[in-house]
């Protein structure tokens, strides 16, 4: 601490113990004193959460402690949730920093846009950008907090607006066949622990989703029985985080190659002409499936037409095919348009999906409904119908 600094402390605290009354520059200026060191302890808040997430990806408690969730505990004292808040706001301060825009400069301002983050990124990266054009350096998180609302309530207006105006198919729920279709989060899904045989999924790519693939590799742990087998697209960027995220809960198996058959999107930041998509196949313990291909040549452009991101059904069903048997359980926790529970339809497995966009949920819904006729596959229990299964 610097020397005038100090004596100017010295000095308020004499006056404060001697009950002299202090001016107000006095005041003033010790407060904006203090708000400075609060200000750089906020800040350190956010390197603290890009050091856990770099030691967490890069799994650097390896060689003594068996989990990053153990890490914590042991090292810190914390529990995975703070940890995990830590990260989060690390994370949001990446997404937010961009075309010369500085992100959130601490946790609480972090912490307020995180909800529209993970709900719309467009819309929060559009609240940012007015925000910091609006207040500059003097964005707080009360101001963040009014703005998100106002979005929030927006946007949930025109959720509910776009379900009124359509017609909502109807799945009955009642029987346990039944292929259930959630619209949630997959983390509140409340299924069976154990009951599940093969867990087929396409999750957002991204550095901002990366913290979901410790709580999928979690649900994994949870709810595959043992010998299940998760199958989960990636994208390359991430692909050591996301390994060694799932590496947490379960076991590596192996990786599938998906070559493109047409195009080769290039991916600016690595530089690298993309031809191929793995597909990561982590265990719960020793799976019993046949023999499986680790490379398929498949059209890009196949599926899309569900979803903008959706992945082709021939390859959801070679992957079912490869890692159950009829009347297995299939679960997709990320399902989109609908394509995996699809395919576990069209081959007699159970399908249970869950979607979190209600109008992405809808849209499933919908194909599934109509492919339940096409197919012949009735979809009430999720097995092909007399007329397919012969
Ligand atoms: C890459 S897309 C899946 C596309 C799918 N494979 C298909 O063929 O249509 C990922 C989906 O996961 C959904 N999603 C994102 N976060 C989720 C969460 N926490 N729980 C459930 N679904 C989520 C997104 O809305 C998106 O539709």
């Amino acid at each position: 601490m610097r020397e005038d600094d100090t004596k100017a402390r010295g000095d308020i605290a004499r006056r404060l113990h001697q009950s002299v009354p202090l001016e107000q520059s006095d005041v003033s200026g010790r407060l904006v004193k203090l708000e400075e060191v609060i200000d750089r302890g906020l800040k350190t808040f956010i390197e603290v959460g890009n050091a856990l997430r770099e030691i967490r990806e890069g799994r650097l408690y390896r060689y003594e402690y068996a989990t990053f969730d153990e890490y914590c505990r042991r090292r810190w004292g914390w529990d995975r949730i703070n940890a995990h808040r830590h990260i989060e706001a690390a994370t949001v301060v990446d997404v937010l920093s961009f075309d010369n825009i500085d992100g959130p400069s601490n946790v609480a301002q972090t912490r307020e846009i995180a909800p529209l983050l993970r709900k719309d990124e467009r819309e929060a990266l559009a609240v940012w950008r007015e925000l910091r054009e609006e207040y500059g350096d003097r964005v707080t998180a009360e101001r963040i907090r009014r703005l998100v609302r106002g979005r929030m309530a927006r946007l949930r207006r025109e959720d509910e607006a776009r379900e009124a105006s359509e017609e909502k198919p109807t799945i009955s729920d009642t029987d346990g066949a039944v292929p259930n279709i959630h619209c949630s989060d997959f983390r509140d899904l409340d299924l069976e622990p154990g009951s599940v045989d093969l867990l087929l999924t396409d999750p957002p790519y991204g550095s901002e989703y990366l913290p979901l693939w410790d709580d999928l590799g979690r649900f994994a742990a949870q709810t595959l029985k043992e010998g299940g087998v998760l199958a989960a697209y990636s994208g390359q960027t991430y692909l050591p985080e996301v390994m060694g995220a799932l590496g947490e809960h379960l076991r590596y198996w192996w990786m599938i190659a998906v070559v493109h058959r047409h195009g080769k999107p290039v991916v600016w930041p690595r530089r690298a002409m993309n031809a191929w998509k793995p597909v990561l196949v982590f265990t719960k313990g020793k799976p019993e499936c046949g023999l499986f291909r680790d490379a398929m040549l498949l059209g890009s452009a196949d599926g899309k037409e569900g979803h903008p991101w959706g992945q082709p059904s021939s390859e959801a069903e070679e992957l079912v095919e490869a890692f159950t048997e009829p009347g297995d359980v299939v679960l997709d926790p990320f399902c989109g348009s609908g394509t995996v529970p699809m395919a576990a339809m069209a081959l007699g497995r159970r399908a249970i999906a869950c979607e979190l966009s209600p109008t992405v949920h809808r849209a499933a819904v919908e194909r599934i409904l109509r492919a339940g006729r096409d197919l012949s596959v009735d979809p009430a229990n999720g097995t092909p119908s007399a007329a397919s299964s012969g």
